[in-house]
């Protein structure tokens, strides 16, 4: 049986991850395996209502965060792991990445607890400890955010995070700059700020030269 692949993708609002996890995911196909396209916050019921709330409604970054792993942890154990156990490959419209840059370094929360609550959240069956789930791969779409903003300047609603200035995306795209200097075998950092074709290229040759096309 094929093992599992779990693939993250993050980055700042604006950064274009979409279309590039949509052309992913029908490479995947493509090449014979079997996919599930899903989405942080979200990918269970329980964690879309979470979502809703985290992306809505005004609180405290200590409980943003707790909702963030709330809901990390339901989709970790009903789509995730069962997936990674049937030997799909996994492609998640962010994971905890986020949580440390917009949470850690937008709003300024304790990286510390942060990663004892990844510890606890990550913590699965599947991964002997004391390692924890991972993602194999996070594709990371680095944008300057003064083009993010731009490109998301009138393009619809925004949300809770969208709103806001772009001081908070600087320090959010710092976050994701230190925690891919912390773990670089895992990320596969893209420039997002050229033409869509050549950021495509990009991360369909960083997904080849580590072999999980094969
Ligand atoms: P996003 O993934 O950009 O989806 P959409 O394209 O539908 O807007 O939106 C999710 C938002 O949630 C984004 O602004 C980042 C934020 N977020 C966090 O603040 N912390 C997290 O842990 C995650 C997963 C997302």
């Amino acid at each position: 049986m094929t093992s599992g692949l779990f693939i993250s993708f993050e980055g700042i609002d604006g950064a274009g991850k979409s279309t590039h996890i949509e052309a992913l995911a029908a490479t995947l196909r493509g090449a014979g395996r079997r996919v599930v396209l899903t989405r942080e916050p979200g990918g269970t019921p329980l964690a879309e209502k979470l979502r809703a709330l985290a992306l809505n409604d005004p609180m405290d970054p200590l409980t943003e965060a707790l909702l963030m792993f709330a809901a990390r942890r339901d989709h970790l154990l009903q789509v995730i792991e069962p997936a990674l156990t049937r030997g799909d490959a996994v492609l998640s419209d962010r994971f905890t990445d986020a949580t440390f840059a917009y949470q850690g370094a937008g709003r300024g929360f304790d990286a510390g607890v942060l990663a004892g609550l990844e510890r606890w959240v990550q913590s699965v069956p599947a991964v002997p400890a004391p390692a924890i789930r991972q993602p194999d791969l996070t594709v990371w779409f680095d944008l300057a955010p003064a083009v993010a903003a731009q490109r998301l300047a009138g393009a619809r609603v925004p949300d809770k995070f969208e709103s806001q200035p772009q001081a908070f995306f600087a320090r959010v795209a710092a976050g994701y700059a230190q925690r891919a200097a912390a773990d670089p075998q895992r990320f596969l950092r893209v420039d997002a700020g050229q033409p869509r074709e050549s950021v495509w290229q990009e991360v369909l040759a960083g997904v080849q030269a580590r072999g999980l096309l094969a």
